[in-house]
């Protein structure tokens, strides 16, 4: 992420006719206030030349991984880091392949590989290209990860074959970049606690009542909001999940820690993500030794553990508040109901009955539940399920809130 002042928006250029259409994407750009630095492939280099875009942009263009000029500020890393948004117009057929398959065998496809920001692609090739199956299903899975499309516009294309595959109108393309731009900092200057993963309550040393919880989404909400600028605590149950980058990670392992753990930070706090599966009961007490197995015990008493989300609600502590609903049946209901009950701002509801979402997997859907309205996501990875409700925090940050 560039921390400069101006946002810098990383342009690539494929091989395409459309490619002359860049070079007005490129003076759109620069007139929205953006810094503008250019990657072309080889085959783009054919239809335009690297001198135009130098020209336009006043930054060095970069083609090549392997640069000769030593000095040359052009480095598949620097560009991925630099980059606030990235947007790839044209973006031609074997790019998009590449990129959903994680190919990386130029600088453009290093670069994008390599960067954080967020991808916008703006196809342009034959009809019978861009319907084909194999794009379609490239798209799609793109599109799930996040990235997002400028759809192609119909008309006549330079084959000669009518139907969609043109490059979309360039003040669309400049358009989307700016809604990105806007998104990668909306969370700058906000301090954001968030708690994921399940919380392990202790039977003896070895034994513990646990639950399926991962902590992706938690995770991922904590990455996706420091990216945008914000500070953020994750206070995380046990998991196997690397620490996200520039998120201060504290561990805990049971709901009491937690809930010191929060208690102790949620004075800073702007906003509250609790999207931890904290359980609900613990056992009355740790037998300090392992339990034998030819002394089971007849039963083990179970006592209540503080709700957090629902003290932050009664306190009025923390800000802008979302909390999670994990529910098998009458998703919205519940989700209404938790909204009021935990007085929260916002309540991300999921069905946990299908094996193929929620626990432990990649993809989820959800639903978004306020008192303004219920919106759905459809299935997205849960990276791009943080990102929509990281969108959602913002704006409920910007709106003011009340409870
Ligand atoms: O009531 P239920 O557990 O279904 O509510 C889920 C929401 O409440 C989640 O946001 C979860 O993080 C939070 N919660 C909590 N403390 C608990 C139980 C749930 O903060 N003890």
């Amino acid at each position: 992420m560039n921390h400069s002042e101006r946002v810098t928006v990383l342009v690539g250029v494929t091989g395409g006719i459309a490619a002359y259409k860049s070079c007005e994407l490129v003076r759109a750009l620069i007139k929205r206030g953006y810094r503008v630095k250019v990657v072309m492939t080889e085959a783009a280099t054919e239809f335009v030349t690297p001198l135009t875009f130098r020209t336009l942009t006043n930054e060095p263009v970069a083609v090549s991984l392997w640069e000769d000029d030593p000095s040359a500020p052009v480095h598949h890393i620097s560009l991925a880091d630099e980059a606030d948004v990235c947007v790839i117009a044209p973006c031609t057929a074997n790019v998009i392949a590449k990129i959903a398959h994680g190919r990386a065998d130029d600088l453009l496809t290093t670069s994008v590989l390599a960067t954080e920001a967020p991808i916008v692609i703006a196809p342009a090739m034959n009809v019978h290209m861009w319907r084909d199956e194999v794009t379609q299903s490239n798209v799609a899975a793109l599109h799930a990860r996040g990235v997002v499309f400028v759809e192609p516009a119909a008309g006549e294309l330079a084959c000669g074959d009518i139907g969609e595959g043109r490059l979309a109108p360039v003040e669309e393309i400049a358009a989307a970049v700016t809604v990105e731009a806007e998104r990668a900092r909306d969370l700058a200057g906000r301090t954001v606690l968030v708690t994921a993963g399940g919380t392990q309550e202790p039977i003896d040393p070895v034994r513990y009542i646990g639950n399926r919880s991962s902590g992706k989404t938690g995770f991922a909400i904590a990455a996706e909001a420091a990216r945008r600028g914000a500070r953020v605590t994750l206070v995380t149950g046990p998991t196997h999940l690397a620490d996200p980058f520039e998120v201060e990670v504290v561990r805990i392992q049971t709901a009491l820690e937690m809930h010191a753990a929060v208690m102790a930070r949620v004075g800073e706090a702007d906003a509250v993500v609790a999207s931890a599966a904290v359980a609900d009961f613990r056992p009355a007490e740790t037998v300090s030794g392992k339990i034998k197995k030819d002394s089971i015990p007849e039963a083990i008493t179970l006592v209540r553990n503080p709700d957090i989300l629902a003290e932050l609600g009664e306190r009025d502590l923390g800000g802008v508040r979302i909390g999670f609903a994990a529910e098998t049946s009458e998703v919205e209901r519940h989700a209404r109901e938790k909204l009021e009950a935990k007085r929260c701002h916002m309540v991300v509801a999921n069905d946990v009955s299908d094996p193929a979402l929620g626990f432990g997997t990649e993809a989820n859907s959800v639903l978004f539940v306020t008192r303004a309205g219920v919106e759905s996501s459809g299935v997205l990875l849960k990276r791009t399920i943080a990102r929509e409700i990281c969108d959602r925090l913002s704006r409920l940050l910007a709106g003011g809130h009340t409870a």
